[in-house]
């Protein structure tokens, strides 16, 4: 007989409590669908707002869109920062925060595990921190905190003064941050308990941690709305809002 999402929730759910109970390493691997419920906007899900579906990301979000249209490409990051300036954390941010011994392992770039109480340094952010600027020269090496709600428009770097400032975030083409990536992998590689929250999995080389997990023996809960690319390594799949999903997986 097959397992309903009662019991599969509940297997979980007991799998979850003995990891607690015997202080096995769990890490937390999330995705944009962690701050949906924010009103923070997906890429690339069903959601008519998913940013991808509107916006090209190889004007937006790659090196040489940046090239093309700095101003454009501020003006966008920009909007994107008062938006998450005013969201508030929610009820899967404020679960996590209660585990303070899980490492948050995100692809998010907004700040809304930290805001929930998370300490920065249980949170590897792989796709870098929208709430930072850094030269488009690597070489130069300037990099600074901006306001989130009034973020400066276009400039050049203080520093250097030969190239622009650019948002503190990953682009395709770009690699991760050598240490967020190592420290994940590590981790990740040790864990007895992954849980994949809110990610399609399909964006690498951030989903190939699923398989690392997968291989050494760890066990994977998948959370999410809807089947992704995550699916066929899950140990169990939640389907449902992050944020009634794991208040109840860790109740
Ligand atoms: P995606 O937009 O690809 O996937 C979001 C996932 O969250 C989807 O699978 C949704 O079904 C799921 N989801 C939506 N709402 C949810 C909710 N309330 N609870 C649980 N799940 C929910 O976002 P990512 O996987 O994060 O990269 O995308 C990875 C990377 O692609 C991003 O970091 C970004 C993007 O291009 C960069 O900006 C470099």
């Amino acid at each position: 007989m097959s397992k309903t999402p009662t019991d599969s929730l509940q297997d979980a759910k007991a799998f979850i409590q003995d990891c607690l109970k015997q202080q096995m390493k769990i890490v937390a691997f999330s995705g944009a669908g962690l701050s949906a419920e924010s009103g923070i906007s997906t890429f690339r899900d069903k959601n008519p707002d998913a940013l991808w579906s509107k916006y090209d990301p190889t004007q937006l979000a790659s090196p040489e869109g940046f090239q093309a249209n700095p101003e454009m490409v501020t003006d966008w990051y920009n909007w994107r920062r008062k938006k998450i300036a005013e969201a508030e954390c929610n009820d899967a941010h404020r679960e996590l925060a209660k585990h303070p011994d899980i490492l948050q392992v995100t692809q998010n770039v907004d700040n809304l595990l930290e805001k929930a109480g998370v300490s920065p340094e249980k949170v590897v952010h792989l796709h870098g921190e929208i709430n930072k600027d850094r030269c488009n020269q690597w070489s130069c090496g300037y990099e600074e905190e901006v306001d989130l709600q009034q973020p400066p428009r276009l400039r050049k770097c203080p520093q250097c003064n030969q190239d622009y400032l650019r948002p503190g975030v990953v682009w395709f083409g770009e690699s991760l941050p050598e240490d967020a990536w190592n420290f994940a992998t590590s981790e990740i590689s040790q864990c007895h308990c992954l849980l994949v929250i809110g990610t399609s999995a399909t964006v690498y080389p951030a989903a190939n941690l699923i398989p690392v997990a997968k291989h050494q023996g760890a066990k994977v809960i998948v959370i999410n709305t809807e089947t992704s690319g995550a699916s066929h390594l899950s140990d169990w799949e939640l389907l449902g809002q992050a944020g009634d999903i794991l208040p109840r997986l860790f109740c």
